[in-house]
């Protein structure tokens, strides 16, 4: 049931470019963003003055990158946070707040409380999940599924990316329903997420030196993330599956913070993983990561570059580069997520760690 892949995982990751477009399909029909179930009047939907995103782990990040495409599209403030927060404090909400709780499992206690807690306060509840019929979508005022299907593998890969193309079509959704896009420019973003299963594709037969790399780092005993806007969330993302499944000390931060602190972290030989932007379309914050990669680089550490194809700027400070296909700037962490995954499952295969089973941790966290 494998399909001839060694693990679950590694089908999973081969199946995002699947999972994107089955999650995308049917959701425009030309004029307007189709949710899967609407229990909420369009003027409801209109009236939203505030969203939060509400989740845990992998699922919490897909919110942290779409935050950017949600508020650029429709212009209303987006918190994201920690379900396990959220519920414990006394979030303003009220009936103008729309709440997304995003769930591959759709029984996450915590996530599950947090809309239990946002509905008692009036709140309106959106549902991003991946399991048909599960507690989280029963209990909310909309349902968007991501058509991820089974995962099975227990870190999150395919539900992840279906993810956060679905928070992208709540995005999509707010921005027509508030009039801050119309259904022109609706279309052409929709056209954009839906050329992602392509560059997705396209990134999986750019893995090779990846994998490489994962045989190299094995004996690592630490590895930082780097990145900045939608490659934050990304270098988060890739520090937690490379703990996960490596078992490895990993941490990702905002590279704008290294001078703030863990730039002291840095000595001979640390592998420092730099999610780059476009320096075609974000040249400014480009060049910022260039100067991030090249401090730390001259402070010894080992320099992995996720980097545009043809970036010729970052290639001469890469101690290994590894190449993404060209794509829309708030779009590129659906390309940028997946060679951390390929590596987190290299450096645990090497390792010889259970990819599918990590230790200590189960697939759906029903219990606190
Ligand atoms: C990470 C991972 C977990 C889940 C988290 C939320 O690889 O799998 O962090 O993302 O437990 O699970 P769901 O999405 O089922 O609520």
């Amino acid at each position: 049931e494998k399909g001839g892949y060694p693990t679950f995982m590694d089908k999973e990751i081969a199946e995002q470019p699947t999972a994107l477009a089955d999650t995308l399909r049917g959701h425009f029909d030309g004029t307007a963003v189709i949710l899967d179930e609407q229990r909420l009047g369009d003027d409801e939907l209109r009236t939203i003055d505030k969203v939060f995103v509400v989740a845990c782990g992998s699922a919490y990040h897909s919110g942290l990158v779409a935050k950017y495409a949600i508020e650029h599209w429709t212009r209303l403030p987006v918190e994201v946070e920690l379900a396990s927060e959220f519920r414990y404090r006394d979030p303003v909400l009220d009936r103008d707040t729309l709440v997304v709780a995003v769930s591959q499992s759709g029984e996450t206690a915590d996530t599950l409380e947090a809309v239990r807690h946002a509905r008692r306060q009036g709140a309106k509840v959106l549902a991003v999940c991946n399991t048909n019929g599960s507690q989280i979508p029963r209990e909310s005022d909309a349902v968007l599924y991501t058509h991820a299907g089974p995962e099975i593998g227990v870190a999150s890969t395919k539900a992840f990316l279906a993810q956060v193309a679905a928070n992208y079509l709540v995005g999509l959704a707010l921005a027509q329903a508030r009039g801050t896009k119309y259904s022109d420019e609706v279309a052409r973003e929709f056209e954009a997420l839906c050329a992602m299963s392509a560059a997705v594709e396209e990134t999986l037969t750019l893995m090779e030196p990846v994998r490489e790399l994962g045989r190299e780092l094995a004996n690592s005993r630490a590895v930082l993330f780097l990145g900045r806007h939608v490659g934050y969330p990304v270098a988060l993302e890739g520090a937690l599956k490379l703990k996960e499944l490596a078992y490895m000390h990993a941490e990702g931060f905002a590279a704008g913070e290294l001078k703030h602190g863990p730039i002291a972290l840095i000595e001979q030989g640390l592998p420092v993983v730099v999610v780059t932007p476009s320096p075609k379309s974000q040249p400014v914050l480009h060049s910022k990561l260039l100067s991030n990669i090249r401090e730390v680089q001259a402070r010894g550490a080992r320099t992995i570059v996720i980097a545009e194809e043809g970036d010729d700027t970052v290639a001469p400070f890469a101690d290994t580069l590894i190449e993404l296909p060209r794509v829309p700037s708030l779009l590129q962490p659906l390309v940028a997520t997946v060679p951390l995954q390929v590596l987190a499952a290299e450096i645990a295969r090497a390792k010889g760690f259970d990819i599918d089973k990590p230790r200590n941790l189960a697939k759906s966290v029903t219990v606190e």
